[in-house]
């Protein structure tokens, strides 16, 4: 099970990011049909609305991927190379996995941060949505950001902390959010 797990969760934070990024995208591709149509609906001031929408939603998309590349990175060397390795090979393994845990969370903590403040302004831009789905994503990509933030500066006593991270750090929970955040987007009118 627990083998299972230090697979999967790699593999959903890298395609959690990359199909944020592409719902991201795609909404935008939609918008851009139906531009024709966006244009008898609404006056044209909303036109410059949505355009610093996009922006907002791109830059939080793609902010999301890069907080999660150090994530993904400590996991695939957790699972990949300091178990499979030994000697030479698995010192130089530790070195990585250090200086990924060391050096490069510290992103995942703040540049996750700011991809949450952007999807909160991109979602406070966002207009003429077809479905609530988006919301509730929105709404528990903060949580799970607050979850981050909990761990991070231990606000709770250490019993909880151990369930906090269990959850922070569940890939169902993750690939639900990002999923719900990319099934919201399709269906976007
Ligand atoms: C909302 C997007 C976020 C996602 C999808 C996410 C996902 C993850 C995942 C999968 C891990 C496990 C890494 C490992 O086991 O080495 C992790 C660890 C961690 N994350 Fe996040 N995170 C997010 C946001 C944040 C934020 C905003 C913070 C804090 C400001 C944060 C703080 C942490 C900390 C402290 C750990 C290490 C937990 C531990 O093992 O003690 N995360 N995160």
């Amino acid at each position: 099970m627990m083998k299972r797990t230090g697979v999967l969760i790699p593999v959903i934070v890298f395609v959690s990011a990359v199909v944020s990024v592409s719902a991201f995208a795609d909404h935008r591709e939609k918008k851009e049909h139906q531009f024709f149509n966006k244009l008898k609906e609404h006056t044209s001031g909303k036109s410059q609305e949505d355009h610093g929408n996009e922006n907002t939603g791109q830059m939080a998309a793609w902010l999301f991927a890069v907080a999660n590349f150090p994530v993904a990175g400590t996991l695939l060397t957790r699972r990949f190379l300091l178990t499979k390795t030994s000697g030479n090979f698995q010192k130089t393994a530790g070195k990585i996995y250090s200086w990924l845990k060391k050096d490069l969370m510290p992103y995942h903590y703040v540049l996750n941060t700011g991809a949450i403040i952007m999807a909160l302004i991109h979602f406070r831009l966002s207009w003429c949505r077809s479905t609530s789905l988006p919301e509730w994503a929105v709404l528990l990509v903060t949580l799970l950001g607050l979850s981050g933030m909990i761990l991070k500066f231990r606000l709770i006593p250490q019993p909880l902390i151990r369930k906090v991270r269990a959850i922070h750090t569940h890939p169902a929970v993750v690939v639900g959010v990002f999923g719900l955040l990319f099934l919201g987007h399709q269906f976007l009118d």
